[in-house]
């Protein structure tokens, strides 16, 4: 079964096709980073018009990629929330004309679910049941996994995301849009310890968390006096090591508790090189196997969302007859599915 997938939630474009043989055929992401660039942010209207824009070269991109007509894809999956209401209609009316001109089944896919999935994609892939750490810029959870289908919500973030906290301190020390990735290169040539924040939640008996008194504990550092190029990267050295040390004492709590084996890490900040060491090495001590998605699928693409449509086809999920009516769900609690 040939499944192509549509991400269009946010700032990228992303369109692929996976194959349940023969698994991944192609996979392109159009980001839309530069264009939001001057404006700090993502601008809703502006990322709309641009998927828009891109949806059509990249399908013609994926479908000769795989070496495949259009005439062979089985089944259309499409992320159909949460995200931007604009950006998630452009890319579900999309995928639901392309589908009905085809006449197969179109399948709305909940984007952290797709994300969720996305180390299945890896050649050594997890097993379930497993613990997922999902790390992105609007989501920070712990669920337990114990099959397509069944998510139990461990804990949250009770404010700001990991990569919203990443983002937020990134605008703070003057690193830009998108400030993830920036602040972490800027990390790598600090010494954390030098400035000393806090470890927000380490110890509370539960899995949830809060990274929004740090941004604020980062403000007042920056705040209290002229910092050098030196100490910036110490300082961002240090959110670095807080945000990750949290993330993985809760995560191994979680898998613990769970009396799994397995953690699995996504979303955008499971790029985070330093998360990655750190998880690795306390996880080899306690002897549990930590998996990630590939690096180019940890952010938003279409590789993840088709594979999770090809999934729940597999697992017999029938498409509703929707006869043209489609809706999406900008807000939409992944324990709901
Ligand atoms: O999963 P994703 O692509 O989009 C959402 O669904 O939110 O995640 C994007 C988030 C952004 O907040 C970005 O700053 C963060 O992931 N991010 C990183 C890194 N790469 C991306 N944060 C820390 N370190 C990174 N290397
Ligand atoms: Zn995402």
């Amino acid at each position: 079964m040939l499944v192509l997938g549509i991400e269009s939630s946010c700032d990228e474009t992303g369109l692929a096709l996976y194959d349940t043989e023969r698994g991944l055929l192609s996979h392109a992401v159009h980001t839309q980073v530069a264009m939001h660039e001057e404006y700090g942010g993502v601008v809703p209207e502006l990322a709309s018009r641009d998927h828009i824009r891109r949806l059509i070269p990249l399908l013609r991109h994926v479908l000769v990629e795989a070496c495949v007509e259009k005439s062979a894809i089985d089944a259309i999956a499409y992320t159909a929330g949460p995200g931007l209401a604009g950006a998630l209609l452009v890319g579900a009316s999309f995928a639901e004309s392309l589908a009905q001109a085809l006449a197969v089944p179109a399948l709305p896919v909940h984007h952290l679910e797709g994300h969720l999935l996305s180390p299945l994609l890896s050649v050594d892939a997890p097993t379930f049941p497993f613990v997922a750490l999902l790390v992105s810029g609007g989501h920070t959870q712990l669920m337990r996994v114990e099959r397509v289908g069944s998510y139990e919500l461990l804990g949250e973030s009770l404010d700001d995301a990991a990569g919203e906290a990443f983002d937020k301190t990134a605008k703070l020390l003057g690193l830009g849009y998108p400030g993830g990735p920036a602040l972490a290169v800027l990390a790598q040539q600090g010494t954390p310890g030098r400035f000393s924040l806090p470890r927000p939640m380490l110890r509370s008996a539960d899995f949830d968390f809060s990274f929004s008194g740090l941004k604020t504990a980062v403000l007042t550092a920056a705040r209290s006096r002229m910092l050098s190029a030196t100490e910036k990267a110490d300082l961002a050295a240090e959110f670095q090591e807080a945000v990750t040390e949290v993330l993985v004492a809760k995560a191994l709590a979680a898998v613990k508790h769970c009396g799994v084996e397995t953690l699995i890490v996504a979303g955008g900040v499971g790029a985070n090189r330093r998360l990655r060491e750190r998880l690795d090495s306390a996880a080899r001590r306690q002897g549990i196997r930590v998996h990630y998605p590939a690096l180019a699928l940890c952010t938003d693409n279409g590789a993840m969302i088709a594979y999770c449509g090809a999934q729940r086809l597999l697992a017999g999920e029938k498409p509703a007859r929707r006869d043209g009516a489609f809706a999406v769900r900008p807000r939409w609690p992944l324990q709901a599915l």
